[in-house]
């Protein structure tokens, strides 16, 4: 799962993209599919599961505390579940690779299991906090031996029973949230997660799904109350896993900067707290069409049509960011090719993620031309007004999936393309990433 040996590849400028395709299903529905169906009694069966990097990483994990994984077909998985309160103690340490929903999530489960889990990932997930589950999770009851730090290699004994908390998120995180809840399934009693800004809900809407005693009550000031009753009993499922939205994001905006394109991306999940960078998108002007909308296992799904379009820049507004989290990297790249000018603020959390976004976005679009001002929290940027950036330069993606696909996307709208050192780490989450933008352009 080490990435040890770069792939540096060259993205050139090229003529429109044209055609249909299908992205790899959503990552965190496909991590919880695989979480919660090894929870349940029985056999789940699980269809469009992502296999990537990520995915792969819990499922091994889950094998490794005693769930019966195995892989039917492309994408089609079925998972014996163990029952809530039934892991078991791992042999060797559960090695992350350089999933941060893998680790926290699993670090959730782990802290109301009778077994001690060691975590060990890669150099990108090595520097990322987990002191954000650590202090919720440690009040459930669990001990904690991490790095200096609070980052891995790091060593989670867990308590049963657990205690029952009741914990106000200080950051906007679906991780967090979803730690607590995995906690909170083998914990007597009543946990309660206190969600003052809305985060993506898949661990909510699947966890009822598979039987849990789950409410949200959405207070009068907008704060979400999620309540989780414990000692659950999960009843297995077949699941359908959609489109992932933030893969899709990037042929999207490819099709979007590149004269003459129209792409449609089938199958994508609408859940509306993933899809701010298309409200965004079409905030600055672009054409995109949603059609057969439907839904599929509990979440809407629709097809996406985007034509090239002349953007204009926007002022994001901070509370959007959640919806849109893992998108900025890319939407920044859209936006150094509108009309004008783009802020953005609030995007702390961007600097904790695979790597240092902000600042990698910020270095690399200026290496290829783009006019971008580096804020502590955001970026400002110029767009060039839909000419193509000059390029020409080697950027780095420092073992992060979404900076190397990002500035792929880039090298479509650049005089002289662009070289990614690296690409080996979109096999975290879009394997078919290389694939789907070559069969756009023949
Ligand atoms: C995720 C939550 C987000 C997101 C990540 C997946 C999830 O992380 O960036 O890619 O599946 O819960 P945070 O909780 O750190 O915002």
């Amino acid at each position: 799962m080490q990435h040890n040996i770069p792939r540096p590849a060259i993205f050139h400028r090229s003529g429109p993209l044209r055609g249909i395709v299908k992205v790899p299903g959503d990552k965190s529905i496909s991590h919880r599919s695989l979480m919660f169906g090894a929870l349940a009694v029985g056999e789940s069966r699980i269809s469009g599961l992502l296999e990537g990097e990520d995915v792969l990483a819990t499922a091994a994990a889950m094998r490794a505390m005693g769930a019966k994984i195995d892989r039917i077909g492309e994408g089609c998985w079925a998972v014996h579940g163990v029952g809530v309160g039934g892991l078991m103690q791992p042999a060797g340490a559960l090695d992350m690779g350089n999933s941060g929903t893998s680790t926290r999530l699993l670090m959730g489960l782990v802290a109301s299991h009778r077994l001690t889990a060691t975590f060990i990932g890669d150099a990108s997930l090595s520097r990322r906090p987990m002191g954000r589950v650590i202090d919720p999770l440690s009040m459930m009851g669990a001990e904690f031996n991490a790095s200096p730090g609070g980052t891995l290699p790091l060593m989670v004994t867990g308590l049963v029973p657990a205690i029952p908390l009741s914990y106000r998120l200080p950051v906007a995180s679906a991780q967090v949230k979803s730690a607590i809840l995995l906690a909170g399934l083998n914990t007597p009693g009543i946990t309660e997660v206190i969600e003052p800004i809305q985060t993506r809900d898949h661990s909510e809407r699947m966890l009822r799904g598979f039987g849990a005693d789950l409410t949200v009550e959405v207070a009068g000031d907008g704060v979400r109350h999620i309540r989780l009753a414990g000692e659950a009993e999960l009843k297995p499922q077949t699941i359908e896993v959609p489109g992932d939205p933030s893969s899709a994001a990037f042929p999207i905006v490819a099709a979007l900067i590149t004269p003459g394109s129209e792409v449609t991306v089938t199958h994508v999940g609408m859940n509306p707290t993933r899809t701010g960078i298309y409200k965004m998108l079409e905030a600055m002007g672009a054409d995109l069409t949603y059609t057969n909308e439907r839904e599929v296992g509990g979440e809407p799904v629709a097809d996406i049509t985007a034509r090239h379009s002349v953007l204009r820049g926007i002022e994001v507004p901070p509370e959007v960011a959640p919806s849109m989290i893992d998108e900025f990297p890319v939407f920044f790249v859209a936006a150094s090719m509108a009309q004008g000018r783009t802020i953005t603020s609030g995007l702390d959390e961007l600097r904790v993620k695979e790597s240092d976004r902000l600042a990698l976005m910020a270095t690399g679009l200026t290496a290829i031309g783009a006019r971008v001002e580096e804020r502590a929290d955001g970026l400002v940027i110029d767009g060039s007004g839909g000419e193509p950036l000059e390029g020409g330069a080697t950027v780095k993606s420092a073992l992060d999936h979404r900076i190397a696909m990002s500035f792929a996307v880039a090298g479509q709208h650049c005089y002289h393309g662009v070289t990614v050192d690296d690409v080996s780490p979109i096999a975290t989450s879009f394997p078919t990433f290389e694939t789907i933008i070559g069969a756009l352009k023949s």
